[in-house]
């Protein structure tokens, strides 16, 4: 029979990625949507890790839907902020805020600060719960440093802003592939990816 497991995401690009992924594998998977299901009021995420926040998530999905679920968290932690935005990252100009709000604020508090200190990584965590409560976590790192200015049009949020370590381009300056080829989220999916396969 088909396994079937639900992605707890509004996020319709993050869906499609995880599907397209999935479906490489060649695996006995269907990969669903929210969409598919009544839906429910999804959790706050309250919790101060990546983590966390993802297997709140991933949790409530499971909980009303009644079928495996996967739900994913990510940001990107500077260690000259003490590892902020992190957990805030969508949010970090404030609850209203758009991404070019929440990228110039933290060109802003970076301004002046030389290379070395603008040390950072995104991090994705991929939570995966069982309707039994079965629960997983994978976690995926991309470690670079922020640019003082931006350069590209690709991705979303940070990723203009943002040069991973060894590479000469922002990830906005980086078609899809590549950028999957090496992120934090690239990364967690494989790891869940090569999971399914073991199961
Ligand atoms: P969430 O995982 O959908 O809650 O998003 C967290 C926030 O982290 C996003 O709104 C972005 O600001 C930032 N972020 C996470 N992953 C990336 C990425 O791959 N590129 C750029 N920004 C990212």
């Amino acid at each position: 029979m088909t396994r079937q497991i639900v992605v707890a995401t509004g996020n319709p690009r993050k869906l499609e990625e995880l599907r397209r992924v999935v479906e490489a594998a060649d695996l006995d998977v269907q990969i669903l949507g929210l969409s598919d299901f009544p839906s429910y009021p999804e959790p706050e995420e309250t919790e101060r890790t990546f983590e966390g926040n993802a297997m709140l998530k991933a949790q409530a999905a499971a909980r009303h839907t009644g079928i495996e679920a996967i739900a994913d968290d990510s940001g990107i932690t500077i260690e000259e902020l003490n590892d902020m935005p992190g957990v805030r990252s969508a949010r970090w100009a404030g609850p209203a805020c758009d991404d070019t709000a929440n990228l110039e604020l933290l060109l802003a508090q970076l301004d002046g600060v030389a290379q070395p200190r603008r040390a950072g990584q995104f991090v994705c965590a991929l939570a995966h719960v069982t309707p039994g409560g079965k629960r997983r976590v994978f976690r995926g790192e991309m470690s670079g440093h922020v640019a003082p200015f931006r350069r590209g049009d690709n991705g979303f949020g940070y990723d203009p802003i943002f040069i991973p370590e060894g590479q000469g381009r922002t990830t906005a300056e980086m078609s899809a592939e590549e950028k999957d080829a090496i992120s934090h989220r690239g990364q967690a999916v494989r790891a869940f990816v090569e999971w399914l396969k073991e199961g």
